[in-house]
């Protein structure tokens, strides 16, 4: 399975620097195909920009965030039908800071991939552990229902999800899990899949939390390691390509 490299650059980003930070990414990275799939997601308001600057290059892109609703009297909300507009691949649901900050719950984030899946946009569903839920010794647990909302509600359909194991101790911290911690969790989390969808196989399940050039390579080398989902280091185009480029297998 090819593995997934996706920038997720939170509220950052202006209409110049993206095409600054895009330009040198499209360049750093050459000419495709990459040994990886490659996206950024964005705010909703440069999703035309990206689709302008991205269409044809190879690298997809998608949203942080979308809403549960189909469309109507929901002010300030986003539906999968308006990021089809503007060809996003993918949107991320569930982020920890949308669970902590927002206070989405397992339902919601459901709600939102279920969303996602139906106008044919790829849910990134984001799980993760606090540190004291961690220290407490229920990461498992955590994860595991996190997760468990959402193939419950999408059956056979969870094969068509990214997931994406964020320790929320390790997201803009600069700590890192281990990559034996990160590969116990993931396995876990595929384990769970397979007991929903006998098509788990296609299931990706990223990585993210301060994954940095300098720690990418090991932690993409584990066995259920399938891609990562960059924040911090997606914003500087360099340690992005490095990344992409630690994730593509060695080819002689
Ligand atoms: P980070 O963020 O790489 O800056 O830790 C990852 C994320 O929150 O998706």
């Amino acid at each position: 399975m090819k593995k997934l490299i996706v920038g997720n650059w939170k509220m950052n980003g202006s209409l110049a620097s993206n095409a600054e930070l895009l330009g040198a990414v499209l360049r750093q990275l050459g000419a495709g195909p990459w040994g990886s799939d490659v996206a950024v997601c964005a705010s909703a308001p440069y999703l035309a920009q990206l689709q302008s600057l991205l269409q044809g290059s190879g690298v997809a892109w998608g949203a942080q965030d979308v809403s549960a609703h189909e469309s109507g009297a929901y002010t300030g909300e986003v539906s999968a039908a308006m990021l089809k507009d503007f060809g996003c691949r993918y949107a991320i649901v569930g982020h920890s800071e949308r669970r902590q900050y927002h206070h989405e719950h397992g339902e919601l984030v459901a709600a939102k991939a279920r969303r996602a899946l139906d106008m044919g946009i790829t849910p990134i569903v984001c799980v993760g552990e606090t540190l004291a839920e961690r220290e407490a010794g229920y990461t498992e647990v955590v994860v595991k229902r996190q997760l468990a909302a959402v193939v419950h509600l999408l059956g056979h359909c969870s094969s068509e999800i990214v997931v994406a194991y964020e320790p929320v101790w390790a997201i803009g911290t600069g700590l890192t899990a281990t990559p034996e911690q990160a590969q116990a969790v993931h396995a876990v989390l595929r384990a769970q899949l397979r007991v929903a969808t006998t098509h788990a196989d296609r299931n990706r399940i990223l990585y993210g939390g301060s994954m940095t050039p300098a720690n990418a390579a090991e932690l993409l080398r584990q066995p259920d390691i399938d891609g990562g989902l960059i924040g911090g280091a997606s914003l500087k185009a360099e340690d992005f390509v490095q990344i992409v480029n630690a994730s593509a297998p060695v080819t002689v």
